[in-house]
């Protein structure tokens, strides 16, 4: 059976404060869950504090950290780079390719492909950012030949461990989510390109009123949540309906 996550991706927000009082309100009720997985993703810049504080790898069964992008290489002249070999002394999680990597700083699907695969070989899950920028005719075609190019050098053990987060572009901060079954739908065709065992979350303005609707979808495995996770309350009211949606082990 699949784990459900829930990872918050807090994007380039909150001061060091800010940070810590979200990580850590996330970690003292988090010790009453126990089926559920939460990967937390602030900015690169906290993360080494953070994980200090008790978040960091190996440390809690069901809180974890991740990143929000990485470099490819382990090493080098990468001005502003944060490297794969750096990034894994403080996350077990990172996230690659998301929409605003691929607009804003033009990530190219071979760049990704890369870092994806720079993270399994250093043992840091990998969640993999797939959506298509509008939804039109042929879109869920174009995603699973996306998809199957991305990850086309992995290996059956590496497509288990890596994680895919559907998020459609047109969904992400505009407050206009996908319906559930339509997220279904999607996830159903790019699972055939994974395994039986791969997670894959739905991401694109998922908020408390809205999630329990896409976790009642048999193959919508959580959530990578933006604005929704910068706020303690909601967030924490997400994990809570995913962990007693989730069966008991
Ligand atoms: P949103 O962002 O929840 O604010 O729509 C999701 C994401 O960008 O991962």
């Amino acid at each position: 059976m699949r784990q459900k996550l829930i990872a918050g991706n807090w994007k380039m927000n909150l001061t060091l404060a800010e940070a810590m009082v979200l990580a850590n309100g996330v970690r003292n009720h988090l010790e009453d869950f126990e089926r559920i997985l939460v990967v937390l993703c602030p900015s690169t810049i906290w993360l080494t504090e953070i994980a200090h504080a008790g978040i960091g790898p190996k440390q809690l069964p069901h809180l974890k950290l991740g990143a929000q992008n990485v470099f490819n290489q382990e090493s080098g002249a990468y001005t502003g780079e944060t490297s794969i070999l750096q990034i894994k002394e403080v996350v077990e999680f990172v996230i690659i390719g998301h929409s605003e990597r691929t607009h804003i700083f033009k990530e190219n699907p071979d760049l990704i492909a890369t870092k994806v695969q720079a993270s399994l070989d250093h043992g840091v899950i990998p969640i993999l950012c797939i959506g298509e920028d509008q939804k039109e005719e042929g879109s869920v075609r174009n995603l699973v030949h996306r998809l199957n190019y991305l990850v086309k050098d992995l290996n059956q053990e590496e497509l288990e461990r890596l994680v895919l987060a559907y998020e459609p572009v047109w969904a992400i901060g505009t407050g206009n989510p996908a319906t559930p079954e339509y997220a279904q739908e999607v996830i159903v065709a790019l699972r055939e390109v994974l395994t039986p065992v791969s997670r894959i979350l739905y991401g694109g303005s998922v908020t408390e009123e809205n999630a329990e609707g896409f976790l009642q979808h048999p193959d919508i495995d959580g959530f990578l949540i933006g604005g929704t996770s910068l706020k303690l309350k909601p967030f924490l009211q997400i994990c809570e309906m995913a962990e007693n949606l989730s069966e008991a082990k």
